[in-house]
């Protein structure tokens, strides 16, 4: 297969050893890659050959990404479900849950996290299983996305409401009564005119993607919802924090939008709190502190 496959752009010897362990498993379970390098006298059968054939084909030749032949992908230790209805959980996101985690530190109970753009649920099921106490929404626009996110969160036993919104048009934070908020999102942030999109971003869906005016549209309609919501009478949280995931390029754009947008005589102020991430771990995301302005 390397003979036929190897000169493919998409061709990695990783990708295909894992679809090897993937077509000699059981049960939707792989063999782990240990098993192929101590037995390399092992010969597959018809069945198994076939099932290769076709992984492979759609790896290397049509650039099929990896996590959606093999039906799952990994995030902070555990393997999420996926196909072309969700986006494919990036490493990068895995900052993401450290920055919460840091900021809710000891105080679990007080906290409610809402991620927006659930997609697979990754956010919301690994926050609420590393840190149970918190209570955890994942609301996302695509009932198709949610229907992957119950089936992580059921697979993974992890308590989290989902909810179909634009955005945080339909949460309603009154109905929570806790002390402190994260909003969470990682939003389609990918202009369609950057030149480095990959051909594999084809197989992922355009919702989970695509976004106008730099990539920045969607951010900047949730940051000025955040002002809606927060400014209400009835949202009464102590402290609300904002995590957003974007690219490395779009952060002074983002800064200089929000620095003109909530500065002044705005309802709600937003602080960048560059204390929570690690340097490298800036690269992707920003954290804000939001604050109600003083009437
Ligand atoms: C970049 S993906 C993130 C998925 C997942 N949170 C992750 O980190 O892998 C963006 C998600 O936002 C959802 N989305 C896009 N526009 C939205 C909107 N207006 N309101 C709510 N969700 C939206 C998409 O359906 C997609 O699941």
């Amino acid at each position: 297969m390397q003979d036929r496959y190897g000169q493919s752009p998409f061709f990695s010897k990783l990708d295909l050893e894992l679809i090897l362990c993937y077509c000699l498993g059981e049960g939707g379970a792989s063999k782990d890659r240990s098993f192929l390098a101590a037995h390399p006298e092992i010969e597959i059968n018809f069945d198994q050959g076939m099932a290769a054939e076709i992984a492979v084909h759609k790896r290397f030749s049509e650039g099929e990404p990896l996590a959606y032949i093999l039906g799952k992908k990994e995030f902070y230790g555990r393997d999420f479900c996926v196909d072309n209805r969700v986006l494919i959980p990036r490493p990068e996101t895995e900052t993401l849950i450290n920055a919460v985690k840091k900021i809710v530190g000891e105080k679990q109970d007080q906290f409610l996290l809402v991620d927006v753009g659930t997609g697979s649920a990754c956010i919301a099921a690994t926050v609420k299983l590393e840190l149970p106490k918190v209570q955890v929404v994942g609301v996302d626009i695509s009932e198709w996305a949610l229907t992957v996110a119950k089936e992580n969160v059921d697979k993974l036993g992890a308590e989290v409401e989902l909810l179909q919104s634009d955005l945080l048009e339909k949460v309603d934070f009154s109905a929570y009564d806790k002390e402190s908020l994260i909003i969470v999102a990682n939003l389609p942030y990918v202009d369609k005119n950057w030149d480095w999109i990959s051909r594999e971003l084809a197989f992922e869906p355009e919702t989970a993607l695509y976004a106008r005016d730099g990539g920045l549209a969607e951010i900047k309609r949730f940051l000025q919802q955040v002002e809606e919501k927060v400014s209400d009478k009835c949202c009464n949280f102590d402290n609300i924090y904002v995590i957003l995931e974007l690219d490395s390029s779009q952060k002074d754009p983002l800064l200089k939008y929000i620095e003109k947008t909530f500065s002044g005589n705005q309802r709600i102020k937003l602080k960048q709190n560059k204390k929570i991430l690690a340097q490298g771990e800036d690269n992707f995301a920003l954290v804000f502190e939001v604050c109600k302005a003083i009437a």
